[in-house]
């Protein structure tokens, strides 16, 4: 059991009030979470205390921040169970996929081959590879999703072929909040040839992943998603893939020389993708960020946010003005909306009690079709949202049979 009430009390966020006096009530933990005191102070002792570049000062200063970097490497390697060597640190999520579609799908995909996505992606899992598609002449390929917009097996199998070279999913979706089976999806992707890429950004925060298991190729995720900073995230690659796949960016601190014929000998992975300055005060927060999701308990968290979920779902359903599009979703995310308002406006009125939710396509902007709607609000939980919070959503929730009457009450 979480001692929400204590855990409360790390989050400055959580201690400050609205502009019109209310308590915030914070729902829109799958655009970003809040930060505790520990990862605020992890970043700033990079600024108090151990300001110097990594990987190229020879004093004690320069020396204790690459130890900083080599631990948090190890530390996010531990908490995905990879080796520290498949790590590299990115900007986030969005660069991640964006590393792995240039650097590995540019180089190795051409004409007659299959990129298979869904539409539930993200745009970030969604327009690189349509970039890379036109470049390289492959097709884009998608898996049809169930009614509700769940991916089964099943589907998979009927789309995949020996075309395919790459799938990439999201291991949990951004605006229906679906589970994708990775390890199956992996296993029958490899007997096919194909390789694996996991947008993890809405998953890795929220529950206990374990590469190896998976066995996906390529994980990417973002810190800012689980009480990390922004601007700081993880591309996981097989380190053979890692090996074979360029760089999409290059300069300082990725090479070991290169001559004025433009002959280059890259470093070895990770340092090959990490040219230019670190996000140095980022990695110490994300590694603050680590220790305090370990600390609570990844299983912990996930039992939570599904109770949270459970309770939200029934009251929800109670309401006969509210459209539910995704009752039966396996993470912390619901999407609705209010019969007859604009999902801008809801959210609009929801922020004058207090509430922050996303409305909108919430950049998967493929999902239309299946939802038949222009937009959706979202309501997304993390471990330090209570059902109290979820009671005055709820209240919130009830006087806005239309726009007028939500604008008004
Ligand atoms: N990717 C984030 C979201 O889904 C911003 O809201």
């Amino acid at each position: 059991m979480l001692n929400v009430k204590e855990i409360r009390k790390d989050f400055p966020m959580l201690q400050n009030k609205t502009q019109q006096g209310h308590n915030l009530v914070y729902l829109d933990n799958a655009a970003t979470t809040f930060k505790p005191n520990q990862v605020i102070e992890a970043c700033s002792s990079y600024y108090l205390e151990e300001n110097a570049n990594s990987h190229r000062g020879d004093y004690d200063l320069a020396f204790k921040v690459d130890q900083k970097v080599d631990e948090v490497r190890e530390k996010v390697a531990k908490f995905i169970n990879c080796e520290k060597h498949e790590v590299v640190f990115t900007s986030g999520t969005s660069m991640s996929l964006n590393m792995i579609a240039f650097g590995y799908g540019l180089k190795f995909l051409k004409e007659g081959d299959e990129i298979l996505l869904s539409e539930a992606e993200h745009a970030s899992n969604v327009l690189p590879w349509f970039k890379v598609a036109e470049l390289t002449k492959a097709t884009i390929k998608y898996i049809p999703l169930t009614k509700e917009g769940r991916l089964t097996i099943e589907n998979f199998k009927k789309t995949i072929s020996k075309n395919t070279k790459v799938v990439s999913l999201a291991l949990v979706t951004n605006v229906l909040g679906f589970n994708v089976d990775i390890k199956e999806i992996s296993k029958i992707a490899h007997e096919f040839g194909a390789i694996v890429v996991c947008d993890g950004a809405q998953s890795v925060p929220h529950m206990k992943t374990d590469v190896n298991d998976l066995d996906c190729d390529f994980l990417s995720f973002s810190a800012h998603k689980m009480c990390g900073p922004t601007g700081i995230g993880i591309l996981y690659g097989k380190f053979d893939l890692l090996k074979i796949m360029d760089p999409l960016m290059s300069g300082g601190g990725d090479n070991a020389r290169f001559d004025m014929c433009g002959n280059v000998a890259f470093l070895a992975p990770p340092a090959k993708f990490e040219a230019g300055t670190l996000n140095l005060e980022g990695i110490y927060g994300l590694g603050a960020a680590i220790d305090y999701l370990n600390n609570i308990g990844l299983d912990n968290i996930h039992a939570y946010e599904k109770e949270l979920r459970n309770y939200a779902i029934n009251k929800l359903k109670s309401l006969d003005n509210v459209i539910i599009y995704n009752e039966q979703a396996d993470a912390g995310i619901i999407t609705i909306n209010v019969k007859n308002v604009f999902p801008q406006d809801e959210a609009s009125y929801l922020n004058s009690k207090g509430i922050c939710v996303r409305s909108g396509e919430h950049c998967a902007k493929l999902l239309k079709d299946l939802l038949k709607t222009i937009g959706t609000v979202r309501i997304s939980f993390y471990f330090y949202n209570t059902f109290e919070e979820i009671d005055l959503l709820y209240e919130a929730l009830k006087n806005g049979g239309d726009f007028l009457d939500a604008y008004f009450s």
